[in-house]
């Protein structure tokens, strides 16, 4: 029989909804009344945003940039561009990046550089999984939600070759016979 690629809960929807409460707490602690801009990284991050906005109660904006990514395979090329930028200057403003995955850090890495030379008035990350045994480049992730092992995951907005963004929960990919 030949093996399919059968996606395995991680963590359910129901531990993703408390982590991500969790993050809005701090991120409200730290960022009520300082007009944050976040700044989420498409398209991944779509899911996990629009869930973590809806639990901050005060003034905020939202933007999107578009980075070049990992194409159809499950490696980054450690070649980053952003195809799509910020639509409004973030001098003076206080910009959190909300990304969903941190593993080799390259990409991060390459947006939290290119958002400095914006001079914004602090510069922060939340990520809502981070895959540390992968990391090339060192990253200091502020707000995090989840630490997975060295495996290929998807859902809640993550993607394989574009496939289970849909599903709610986070999940991994594994072969199955
Ligand atoms: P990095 O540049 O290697 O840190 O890769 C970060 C990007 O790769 C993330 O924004 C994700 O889109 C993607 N990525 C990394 N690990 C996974 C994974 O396990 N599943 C799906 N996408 C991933
Ligand atoms: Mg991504």
């Amino acid at each position: 029989m030949s093996s399919q690629i059968e996606p395995r809960v991680l963590f359910t929807r129901d531990e993703i909804a408390a982590t991500v409460e969790q993050l809005a707490a701090e991120i409200s602690n730290d960022y009520r009344g300082k007009n944050p801009l976040l700044v989420g990284i498409l398209k991944g991050s779509f899911m996990f945003m629009a869930d973590l906005i809806r639990l901050l109660d005060f003034l905020l904006e939202v933007e999107f940039v578009r980075l070049s990514s990992y194409g159809s395979g499950r490696e980054t090329s450690g070649k980053v561009r952003v195809l799509q930028g910020l639509q409004s200057s973030i001098n003076g403003r206080n910009v959190l990046v909300v990304e969903d995955i941190v593993d080799t850090g390259i990409t991060v890495n390459f947006l939290l550089d290119y958002l400095r030379k914006g001079k914004p008035a602090s510069l922060k990350l939340c990520a809502l999984a981070d895959k540390p045994s992968r990391r090339k480049v060192p990253v200091t992730i502020d707000y995090l939600g989840f630490t997975v092992p060295n495996k290929f995951i998807v859902g809640y907005g993550i993607d394989w070759d574009e496939r289970f963004r849909n599903l709610p929960d986070i999940c991994v990919l594994e072969e199955e016979d």
